[in-house]
């Protein structure tokens, strides 16, 4: 009996000594695409062991914790467009990448990419991509391409610590995806490549991003249709197009976005700051917006709304944005920017805004048509407000 409770006892202290740092339980399953025929040199195409790992990931029931599709570090492995699909039979799903994903280097490769993107992962719930590895788009073969990562129906998702680089088009897309993280990861591409947007957001509720470095040729973050509850804290942006809600309305599309906070962001050299976008003739809001303690550093467009303003019978109402805390510079002569239609933008709100010219002795304006609301402690002072 007593040596019963010590070998319990023996078994227990190591089930606990072997919980590793990203709280996986060591006993818990792992799939390595290795096992499954991945050679990782960079060359040989590794997809159908890919394909093959996650099959066994997503089949296992996750008895004994939660299982991990493992790609080991210090590899490269080359894959064609690939598709993990849910659902999954485990309630949760780790990926861990710690090794170079990379995409095809010739256009002649990448024919299989039905649903418009590189990597795509669909209907897993709870899932948890994380890792010290890379994610490289091949971009510069064809800017405008695939995008690289997508994410669909996967509730709970948690995206952490990999490098993305130079996707041929938007880096990052999530749709449909309610109460999900993304956060400490960085996105590169060229300040020149097209439309690599770094990530783009749409039909998706409570999202939290926060501590991101984004430097590509497009937004650093887009806020599409169908999304509310988004914050997103101490991003690093630029080069790119800023953040942006919208474009809402296009094509007459009934569209909203709300329930948004921007805070603690920085905009290095970018052509917008804090962006609203919407098209005339369009239907739905964008409402509840608030942008905070924003850090400019020569941005073109620092506070913009853009309605494409004309006499359009309908268009997106756009209500209740505030502006706080907004320190730094313009590199055009107007640092602030509200052009709505004639139903007008209402609700708008200035607070502790101080935005100087990045060139030395230039003044900075703002300008306005059909903007309501306040302004306090800005500069520039904005006609609409005064
Ligand atoms: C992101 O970039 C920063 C500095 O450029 C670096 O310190 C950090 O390790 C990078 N993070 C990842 C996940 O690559
Ligand atoms: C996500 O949230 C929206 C709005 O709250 C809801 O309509 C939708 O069913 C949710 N999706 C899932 C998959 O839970
Ligand atoms: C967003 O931040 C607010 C506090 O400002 C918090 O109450 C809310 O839960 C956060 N939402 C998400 C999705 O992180
Ligand atoms: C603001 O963001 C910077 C990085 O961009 C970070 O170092 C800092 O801790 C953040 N501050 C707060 C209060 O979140
Ligand atoms: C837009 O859709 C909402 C519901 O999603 C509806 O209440 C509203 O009437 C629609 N507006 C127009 C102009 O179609
Ligand atoms: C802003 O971007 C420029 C050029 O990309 C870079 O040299 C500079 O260090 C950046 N400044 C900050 C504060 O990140
Ligand atoms: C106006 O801004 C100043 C400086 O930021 C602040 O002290 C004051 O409380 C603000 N007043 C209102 C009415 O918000």
């Amino acid at each position: 009996m007593q040596g019963f409770v010590v070998a319990m006892y023996l078994v227990l202290v190591a089930a606990l000594s072997t919980i590793s740092s990203h709280g996986i339980v060591a006993s818990s399953p792992t799939f390595d695409v290795i096992n499954y025929g991945a050679i990782g040199d960079g060359a040989n195409d590794d997809t159908q062991a890919f394909v093959k790992a996650w099959g066994d990931t997503c089949g296992d029931a996750g008895a004994q914790g939660p299982p991990t599709l493992v790609v080991p570090g210090g590899k490269q492995f080359k894959l064609s467009s690939v598709s993990f699909q849910g659902p999954c039979k485990s309630s949760s799903i780790f990926v861990q990448i710690d090794g170079k994903l990379v995409a095809p280097s010739s256009l002649r490769e990448w024919t299989a990419c039905p649903s418009g993107s590189w990597l795509v992962f669909q209907k897993v719930t709870n899932l948890n991509v994380n890792g010290l590895g890379q994610v490289d788009g091949q971009g510069s073969l064809w800017w405008g391409g695939a995008k690289a990562l997508a994410f669909s129906d996967c509730d709970n998702l948690v995206v952490s610590g990999l490098q993305h680089i130079n996707s041929p088009k938007n880096h990052i897309s999530i749709q449909h995806c309610n109460g999900s993280t993304i956060s400490n990861l960085n996105i590169t591409a060229p300040e020149t490549s097209p439309n690599t947007d770094g990530i783009d957001i749409s039909n998706t509720n409570q999202l939290n991003i926060h501590d991101l470095n984004i430097q590509t040729g497009d937004d650093c973050i887009a806020i599409n249709a169908g999304s509310s509850y988004i914050n997103i804290t101490s991003v690093s942006c630029g080069p790119g197009h800023g953040i942006s809600i919208g474009s809402l309305g296009a094509n007459g599309a009934n569209e909203t976005v709300e329930e948004v906070q921007v805070r603690n962001c920085t905009f290095n050299g970018t052509t917008n700051g804090a962006r609203i976008k919407t098209w005339q003739g369009g239907s739905g809001y964008a409402k509840s917006i608030t942008f905070d303690q924003i850090t400019l550093n020569a941005v073109k467009n620092p506070i913009i709304i853009d309605q494409f303003y004309t006499n359009a019978e309908s268009s997106v109402v756009v209500s209740g944005v505030t502006y706080t805390g907004f320190r730094g510079t313009s590199s055009s002569d107007e640092a602030i920017t509200l052009s709505c239609c004639s139903v007008g933008c209402s609700d708008i709100i200035l607070d502790n805004v101080q935005i100087t010219s990045s060139t030395p002795g230039k003044t900075v304006t703002a300008s306005c048509q059909n903007a309501h609301g306040s302004s306090n402690s800005t500069t520039p002072p904005v006609p609409c407000f005064t």
